[in-house]
């Protein structure tokens, strides 16, 4: 009877776990063994994410903010050797009313001789919605004044967790006088759920 009762609860939890497994975004509930050990169950889906980047350098409080350059930068045509740490809001919509759903967060370099180039290492941390809490880990070859940029997912944390995939970039609007910027990211990122 015991050996039963035991049984059953064991399957209760079991099934409690899985239910509130969901995308395994809570890494304090959910602990990364747990979820390995059902990673089994889960299945690989695509996520397609939509968003925009507002990148501020004028006025009080700029979320773009120069960090390091060499001499040499200044008089570089391609800013070369600079170096800038961004928290840019992302936000819904192209405009500084939309509603912010996270922030990117990271840096970047001014890496190329010959053209107006970054290389940026950063995270778009969510902060409301679906995928509150979980982040996704960018990196990639970002020649500014092209429509077109592509970087990559090399990463993620929460429902991103092993993620990989693609972030295609385009320039919304650029103010030529202060730099500030809105860029929209497609995001189409290669994850796990769990069932
Ligand atoms: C950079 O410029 C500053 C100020 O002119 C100078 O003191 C410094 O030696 C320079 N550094 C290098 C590496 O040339
Ligand atoms: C996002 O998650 C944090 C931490 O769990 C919580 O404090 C916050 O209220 C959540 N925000 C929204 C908009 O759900
Ligand atoms: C992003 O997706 C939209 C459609 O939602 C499309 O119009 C736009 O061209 C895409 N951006 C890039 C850089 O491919
Ligand atoms: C660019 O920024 C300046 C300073 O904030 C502002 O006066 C101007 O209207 C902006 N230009 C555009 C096209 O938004």
């Amino acid at each position: 009877m015991a050996g039963k009762k035991y049984l059953l609860i064991l399957i209760l939890v079991s099934a409690v776990a899985i239910l509130t497994h969901g995308d395994g975004i809570n890494a304090e509930t959910n602990s990364i063994q747990n979820w390995l050990k059902n990673l089994h169950l889960a299945r690989e889906k695509i996520t397609e994410l939509q968003f925009y980047v507002q990148d501020i350098l004028s006025g009080p409080n700029p979320s773009n903010i120069q960090v390091a350059r060499a001499n040499s930068s200044l008089s570089s045509p391609t800013s070369f050797g600079t170096v800038a740490v961004l928290d840019d809001p992302v936000r819904t919509g192209p405009s500084p009313d939309s509603e912010i759903i996270g922030r990117a967060q990271g840096f970047f370099a001014f890496a190329s001789l010959e053209e107006t180039s970054l290389h940026m290492t950063f995270d778009l941390v969510f902060t409301s919605g679906d995928y509150n809490g979980s982040s996704i880990s960018i990196v990639g070859h970002n020649p500014y004044f092209n429509q077109n940029r592509e970087l990559s997912v090399v990463g993620g944390s929460g429902a991103f967790r092993f993620a990989r995939g693609v972030v295609l970039v385009s320039t919304v609007s650029f103010n030529t006088s202060t730099g500030d910027a809105f860029f929209q990211y497609n995001v189409t990122v290669l994850h796990y759920s769990t069932i």
